[in-house]
């Protein structure tokens, strides 16, 4: 397993980070391609591990994929689709369940691995299953596998009314696509409101459906006939939490000027409030963001929510920073319920950081300590990072097969800006 060996310094960053294509944009769109035949095209695609893992999947649903980043193209269908994602991929990456929607929509049937639990929660996905059955599915599980069919024996699925119990993310993007394909009117009610669903109503309009209000909670889908909706050419949305970690590698030092370029200004604001908050200047150049740190950082409270609250995904690394600021810091967790696994680790690394419950009480301290540092999941993997550039000494970040899922070109990226990144192949684990 890799690791990557992180040299603090007191050294300021300087210079300019490119932000890549949005992974969790990609990961619903490449499923999208299963609303249509043909060749639908997809630009601005990081090289990531998620995104060989979606195409492996399509490659197995029957699809001819080819992967050459920045570039994935979808091409016809050969042979037969086998509507069914096996266990072997849904392990690897719990995005692969975007599929549920788009098979059964489109042929009627689909068999998908349950996800099961992973290192930042139990994560469910029974929003998922009690759409689809308002929409006249019958579900089935059997073995470990969700067993979806259509109305009457594999028939087209029905508009319905949805409501949410919680704003889903990749619930919303399963039952936008599923309803794309449905005869009649679909709303969902409650729906998440994240910019990566935005971004998939795009491409659901550009196919041919008729979807309305994402990015609200109600989102009106009129759908189509089952091989009515056309193939794509699309160049995705900046990644957000990509850009947001670059932002906070930049406040990590005194004296650091980096200009991110690339990030959606807007969908990002919710960090840049709580960035500003901290004493941290950042200026608007174009479509550029420069991050300037020129004093102390404050303490500052955050609690993650839902779109457009504190992204959860930026919860880990925002933590980090407060490690090493003035003061105290609460950080509230509500989204998921086991999201502090970063927490135990920077503790090893001289962090002074209390748990209770879903809350971390952090008090800055003045110096951190580089340590031999685990990752269990990709933004905790990002946190640590970010700690090993201002620790005293090297930090090791072992397993950063979690960061290889969402962060292209990381080491690359921070070493052009001054920071000393090294991946050490096949490290212990
Ligand atoms: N939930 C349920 N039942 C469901 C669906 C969700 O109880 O049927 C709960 C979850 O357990 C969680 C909350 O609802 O407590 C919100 O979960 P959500 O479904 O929104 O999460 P997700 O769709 O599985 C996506 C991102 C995550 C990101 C979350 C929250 C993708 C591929 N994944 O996950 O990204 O943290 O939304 O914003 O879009 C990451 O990129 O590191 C990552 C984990």
């Amino acid at each position: 397993m890799d690791a990557i060996v992180v040299k603090g310094s007191p050294t300021p960053l300087q210079g300019r980070i490119r932000v890549s294509g949005a992974k969790n944009a990609a990961l619903p769109i490449l499923c999208a391609t299963l609303l249509s035949d043909g060749n639908s095209v997809l630009r601005n695609v990081p090289k990531l591990r998620d995104i060989d893992t979606t195409a492996a999947l399509l490659r197995f649903l029957g699809r001819d994929v080819s992967v050459d980043a920045p570039m994935v193209s979808v091409g016809e269908t050969r042979g037969t689709v086998r509507p069914e994602a096996p266990y072997e991929l849904v392990k690897q990456m719990r995005a692969s369940v975007l599929v549920l929607g788009p098979l059964v929509a489109r042929y009627g049937r689909a068999k998908v691995s349950l996800p099961g639990g992973c290192a930042i929660g139990a994560r469910p996905i029974d929003q998922h299953l009690k759409a689809l059955e308002a929409m006249g599915c019958t579900i089935r599980l059997e073995r470990g596998y969700v067993i979806a069919e259509g109305p009457n024996n594999g028939g087209q699925l029905q508009g319905a009314e949805v409501y949410f119990d919680m704003p889903t993310v990749t619930g919303t993007e399963n039952i936008l696509m599923a309803a794309a394909l449905a005869k009649g009117r679909t709303t969902l009610l409650n729906c998440a409101r994240e910019p990566e669903i935005v971004e998939l109503a795009r491409i659901l309009n550009k196919m041919g459906a008729e979807v309305d209000g994402a990015g609200t909670d109600v989102i009106h889908i009129k759908g189509r006939a089952r091989d009515e909706l056309a193939p794509f050419d699309h160049a995705i949305i900046p990644d957000r939490i990509e850009a947001g970690t670059y932002l906070i590698a930049a406040a990590m030092h005194e004296g650091s000027d980096v200009v991110v370029e690339g990030a959606d200004l807007s969908d990002l604001e919710p960090l840049l409030v709580k960035l500003r908050a901290a004493g941290v200047t950042l200026t608007t150049e174009g479509h550029d963001l420069r991050v300037q740190r020129t004093r102390p950082i404050k303490a500052v409270n955050v609690t993650t929510a839902p779109h457009p609250g504190f992204p959860t995904d930026m919860q880990a690394q925002f933590l980090v920073l407060m490690a090493r600021a003035r003061g105290e810091s609460v950080i509230t967790e509500t989204i998921f319920e086991n999201r502090f696994m970063h927490v135990p680790e920077l503790h090893r690394m001289g962090g002074e950081i209390a748990l209770r419950g879903n809350t971390a009480l952090v008090r800055g301290v003045d110096t951190l300590y580089g340590a031999s540092v685990m990752a269990t999941d990709l933004r905790a993997s990002a946190s640590l990072i970010l700690a090993g550039l201002v620790a005293e000494g090297e930090t090791e970040v072992r397993r950063v097969y979690h960061l290889d899922r969402g962060y292209e070109k990381i080491e690359e990226k921070l070493n052009a800006v001054g920071a000393s990144l090294t991946r050490v192949r096949n490290a212990e684990g």
